[in-house]
């Protein structure tokens, strides 16, 4: 089968990058993306480039490149699903915040919307991709759906995860480590999957792309998600245990991921992790494991997510004590929010939390990001619902200038690895601050030597 067009259901960090990538890559492929959301879908076709709405290094270029050639985005979803041959579903699936599996499971309804909608438009055979992290099975819901309430057209339902990093999304695409494709072992359902082979052969080598059995595919994303989010909660436990014995994380890591069966990357102690992955994942997982009675593998796994909510509580817990107990009415700058550098994505991010608890205990906070937007932040704490929308208005004050942020400030605390901060002047930034002038560094990224001769009391993590 020769495929000519393609949709995508959901216009986000996923769905966005991938078929930007895709439509560079394959020109002979007509690809549309597809959004409920008018004002996404607005900025998707902004003239400007600049001005999509998420940011990821290479990504506007390309966009610029492909867009109104064989890249379109749009908001006429059925339209998209009735001419496509092949239909991505890359729809956000958050953890559920009611009912059954509630805090746990994943929210499969914005999934099954799109499958109702498919099922509803479809009139010749359609190949149906998850490119969403879904929980195991999920593909056989999609199918049921589809078969049940369809115009008797045949589906193929592949599941093919994506594991693009957030910062690095183009590179990730244009470069992947492998692609994974899961699909039926019948007949029709190897046609499908060597059809989706074929689309990524345009510039991914053939060793590169695995196929599976559509449950090994599925697992496999949540499975790298767990392992990945692991390492960090295992380094990030190493570092408070550093903090009490004189050794230093960073050096830590260093001499264990010289030893190639570990291997230095994922090794960075921080803040904690953050990004809309690593624990939806690992909760999916958790609540899949007790579904099925595995209690210790659940627990085994929940106890990622239990040290990934220490580190961020004892991160603000340790700028309290160290300010003398105290951080009512002191101005605390953070340096970052979003939940990693070289994105605008703040999912997650534990600067969220922390700013969160420090609130709590009356700081002024002040935030520099040089990504994320004022309505963002703001919406991030509204979210948590800890208080009311003027009282986050009244306690966190956001600056497009990291110096105005910084000044009259008694602490500064980075929460996001920009490269930006690594370079800017340290002693203006000192003299322009209460004394001691304090530095959490919640990335270990500055240098705590330099830092220190200038005068300022530095804190990283595990050190
Ligand atoms: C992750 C997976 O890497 C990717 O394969 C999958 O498709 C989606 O989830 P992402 O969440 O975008 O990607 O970013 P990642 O680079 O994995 O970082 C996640 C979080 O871990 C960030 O908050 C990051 O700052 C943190 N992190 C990462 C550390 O604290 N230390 C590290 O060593 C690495
Ligand atoms: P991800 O990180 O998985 O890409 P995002 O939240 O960034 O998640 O993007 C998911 C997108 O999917 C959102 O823009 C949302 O509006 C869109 N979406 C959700 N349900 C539907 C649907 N039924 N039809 C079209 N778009 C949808």
């Amino acid at each position: 089968m020769e495929i000519t067009k393609i949709c995508c259901i959901g216009a986000g960090y996923v769905g966005g990058p991938t078929m930007a990538v895709i439509a560079q890559k394959c020109p002979h492929i007509q690809v549309t993306v597809v959004d409920l959301n008018e004002q996404r879908i607005k900025d998707w076709n902004d003239p400007n480039t600049d001005n999509i709405p998420i940011y990821e290094p290479g990504l506007a270029e390309i966009v610029a490149e492909a867009r109104g050639r064989n890249l379109f985005f749009s908001t006429e979803v059925e339209k998209a699903i009735d001419e496509a041959q092949i239909i991505f579903i890359s729809v956000n699936t958050p953890t559920k915040t009611y009912g059954k599996g509630k805090g746990m499971a994943a929210d499969l309804k914005y999934i099954e919307l799109c499958a109702r909608q498919i099922a509803k438009v479809a009139k010749q055979n359609k190949i149906v991709v998850e490119k969403s992290t879904l929980p195991v099975r999920t593909a056989e819901a999609i199918k049921s759906i589809l078969d049940n309430t369809g115009n008797g057209v045949q589906f193929q339902i592949l599941s093919n995860p994506e594991f693009l990093a957030e910062g690095t999304a183009v590179t990730d695409l244009l470069n992947p480590d492998r692609i994974l494709i899961g699909g039926d072992t019948t007949h029709e359902g190897e046609t499908a999957i060597n059809a989706l082979v074929n689309v990524y052969a345009n510039w991914v080598n053939r060793d590169k792309i695995l196929t599976t059995n559509v449950w090994s595919s599925e697992l496999s994303k949540l499975t790298a998600n767990a392992f990945l989010a692991q390492r960090i909660s295992s380094i990030n436990a190493m570092s408070e245990l550093c903090e009490k014995t004189g050794a230093d994380v960073n050096e830590v890591a260093k001499a264990i991921g010289m030893d190639s069966r570990i291997g230095p990357k994922f090794l960075k102690a921080s803040v904690g992790f953050g990004g809309s992955c690593f624990q939806k994942d690992i909760l999916n997982l958790v609540y899949i494991a007790k579904t099925y009675g595995l209690n210790e593998v659940a627990d085994y796994w929940e106890q990622v997510i239990i040290m990934n909510d220490h580190q961020k509580r004892r991160f603000s817990n340790k700028i309290v004590q160290t300010l003398y107990n105290t951080v009512a009415d002191k101005k605390i700058t953070f340096l970052g929010w979003a939940f990693k550098k070289d994105t605008n994505d703040t999912r997650e991010s534990a600067a969220i939390y922390v700013a969160d608890d420090l609130i709590n205990e009356q700081a002024k906070i002040s935030v520099y990001d040089p990504k994320v937007s004022r309505n963002k932040m703001l919406s991030d704490l509204d979210y948590l619902g800890t208080r009311t929308s003027d009282e986050n208005i009244n306690s966190l004050t956001i600056f497009e200038d990291a110096y105005d942020a910084c000044k009259g400030s008694h602490a500064i605390a980075v929460l996001t690895e920009w490269d930006e901060f690594t370079t800017y002047d340290w002693q203006k930034i000192y003299e322009s601050m209460h004394k001691p002038a304090f530095v959490f560094d919640g990335r270990n990224i500055l240098d705590a030597k330099k830092l220190e001769s200038i005068g300022f009391v530095y804190k990283g993590i595990g050190s």
